[in-house]
């Protein structure tokens, strides 16, 4: 089974065995009844680079659904199922003016996948309206509930890359969402020049989105047009110390405090004056617009991919003495 459509980068890869599900039930049936095979669990294939075939039983969330489960003047409570696409999703709580999502419009993927890697953009990240999630355990198909502070929520991490790693898989996420009294985060630099670009000074849900929605649409490539992971690598942090002396030899590095002791580097910028943004190799590639986004022109393998990633974090490190990890999972 091809599952070449199933990742955003495109990777021609194949499944071993493949099963859709589309209800907590048919997971339920499908985990009870292969118990002593290798299960792989595939969302919106979004944040991972396939290098080899699947030697596994891919079970691909399909889990469609969402709605208000609870509100009081000030707030909104929606549930969301795994299989949701992300996007979607966004669009229909700023249908109806529920903010706290926005600056997240276009980060491709399901529902089920976004707490995994917290996902974030201009700003906001998932862990900001986060309530809680369902999650199946694969062993025995008890359904657990995970709170906001059980995922242990960091910078692209969570405790489903860590202490629990492989063991559940999301079927559904909740939300708690304003009603009235918007934060309206525009704090990003690119932002309010795309606001300020459309004279537009009171910015709705709607318009925050719209210039999120531009944004991306100007620096990222489309994955149905060329396929990618978003940000293959995460932004370094760096101990200030350890900064400060890399600094003293880099005065034009761009960097953003986190803490009083920590310091990040925007990687687009390292692999940028690294001279990689815009070249090829063969068909695989790094972006034009963004040098974080690795991309596949057509027919590149995922060995092919890595070996690029590879040759840009040694680069990057001989450079400027920084290592930068991926931030997409290599499978
Ligand atoms: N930069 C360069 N050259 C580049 C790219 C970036 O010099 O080719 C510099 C920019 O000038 C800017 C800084 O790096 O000063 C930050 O760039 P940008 O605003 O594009 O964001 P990023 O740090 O590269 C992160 C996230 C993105 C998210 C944006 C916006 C990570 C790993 N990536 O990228 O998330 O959309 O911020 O918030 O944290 C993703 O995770 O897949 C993703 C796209």
């Amino acid at each position: 089974f091809s599952l070449k459509k199933y990742n955003t980068f495109g990777m021609e890869a194949k499944a071993k065995q493949f099963v859709a599900v589309h209800s907590t039930e048919e997971l339920q049936q499908v985990l009870a009844q292969h118990p002593n095979e290798k299960k792989f669990i595939l969302g919106g294939g979004s944040n991972m680079l396939l290098t080899q075939d699947i030697d596994a039983l891919v079970i691909h969330i399909d889990l469609k659904g969402k709605k208000i489960i609870d509100a009081n003047d000030d707030f909104v409570w929606v549930e969301a199922q795994a299989g949701e696409n992300w996007h979607e999703f966004v669009l229909w709580t700023i249908e109806q003016d529920f903010g706290g999502l926005e600056n997240m419009s276009l980060i491709p993927g399901n529902v089920g996948t976004t707490p995994v890697q917290n996902i974030g953009a201009y700003g906001t990240e998932i862990k900001d309206t986060f309530v809680s999630c369902h999650a199946m355990h694969i062993a025995t198909q008890e359904i657990k509930n995970f709170t906001n502070a059980d995922c242990h929520f960091g910078y692209r991490e969570s405790i489903f890359k860590n202490e629990v790693k492989d063991q559940f898989v999301i079927t559904s996420v909740i939300f708690k969402l304003t009603k009235r009294n918007h934060h309206i985060n525009i704090s990003y630099g690119d932002i309010t020049g795309e606001l300020a670009k459309n004279g537009i000074t009171q910015p709705t849900l709607k318009d925050v989105s719209n210039a999120v929605i531009a944004i991306r649409q100007s620096k990222l490539p489309d994955p149905k047009e060329l396929g990618n992971s978003g940000s293959f690598f995460k932004n370094p942090i760096l101990p200030k110390a350890d900064f400060e002396s890399i600094h003293k030899k880099f005065p034009e590095m761009r960097f953003f405090e986190v803490s009083p002791t920590e310091v990040k580097v925007p990687a687009g910028w390292l692999i940028e004056q690294a001279g990689f943004k815009g070249k090829r190799f063969g068909d695989a590639g790094i972006h034009k617009n963004q040098a974080l986004v690795l991309v596949n022109y057509g027919n590149a393998t995922g060995q092919e991919i890595v070996a690029v990633s590879k040759n840009i974090q040694e680069t990057i490190f001989n450079t400027f003495g920084i290592h930068i990890e991926a931030e997409v999972n290599i499978i």
